[in-house]
């Protein structure tokens, strides 16, 4: 009798949550130049500096960057702290900005492949999170979570700032409607690409890939309901808004 054929190493089996993890991160890679084009246009900057200012940092005070991106708030907070540590789903952006650390001699920064949803940090290890237009690229469900683990990384009085699309896509929302009235505006002057883009646009909205940015009221609600003090919501001239909470403890 020939022996048995050895068995089979068992197949490594990637989770659905590491292979959702691949799919996000990937689906930035190739955005890396256009963030760096978009965080130095005078509405980024803006926010960026309106957001810095209501974070009240400190010298002593650890921070972080939710989808850090390119460095936007990261390299302005750097300065001013003791340490950020800078998280993005995506590992270009991360390579990106460790790059320009690198290169601009910052020391006091650590740039971290990670989720929103699921903070790599220990319980209360953070005095401030600070997070610019990263929230709408996550399911309301998902923005909840992200919400749940930034408490759980605050420690007791650290301060959240979120800087982000704020309005509903849909003809519910007054505010929704102007934005989507003015956005399909713009696309349609620039002719037919413009009709391309708004179509794939659309397309991406309806089939649910697309953005999801939430309303002034849904911010103040979710984030008093995940046990926030001090919530201020507030939207800004074009589609953005900015919140502001105190973690409670
Ligand atoms: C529009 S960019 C903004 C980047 C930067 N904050 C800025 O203001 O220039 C959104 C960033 O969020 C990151 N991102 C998207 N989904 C994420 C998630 N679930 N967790 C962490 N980062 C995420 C993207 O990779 C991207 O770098």
């Amino acid at each position: 009798m020939s022996p048995a054929p050895p068995a089979c190493p068992p197949r490594t089996r990637t989770s659905d949550r590491h292979r959702l993890f691949w799919r996000r991160s990937k689906g930035w890679d190739a955005h890396v130049r256009d963030l760096e084009q978009l965080a130095d246009t005078p509405g980024f900057l803006r926010l960026r500096q309106e957001i810095i200012a209501l974070a009240r940092l400190n010298p002593d005070d650890r921070a972080l960057d939710i989808g850090a991106g390119t460095g936007l708030l990261t390299l302005a907070a750097a300065p001013q702290v003791r340490h950020v540590c800078a998280l993005d789903i995506s590992l270009a952006m991360c390579r990106h900005l460790e790059a320009t650390l690198v290169r601009d001699a910052i020391t006091n920064v650590d740039v971290v492949a990670g989720e929103a949803t699921d903070l790599p940090l220990a319980d209360g290890s953070v005095e401030v999170v600070l997070s610019n237009y990263c929230f709408h690229h996550l399911s309301d469900a998902d923005k909840r979570r992200a919400l749940n683990e930034v408490g759980r990384v605050l420690r007791p009085g650290g301060y959240l700032v979120i800087g982000d699309m704020m309005f509903r896509v849909g003809i519910a929302d007054a505010r929704g409607r102007a934005v989507i009235a003015h956005f399909a505006g713009k696309m349609l002057r620039r002719g037919p690409m413009g009709v391309v883009r708004l179509l794939k646009n659309g397309l991406r909205v309806l089939s649910g890939r697309g953005e999801h940015p939430a309303g002034v009221d849904w911010w103040r609600r979710a984030l008093e309901d995940a046990g926030f003090a001090e919530v201020a919501v507030r939207t800004l001239d074009h589609e953005g808004g900015i919140a502001f909470a105190r973690w409670n403890g």
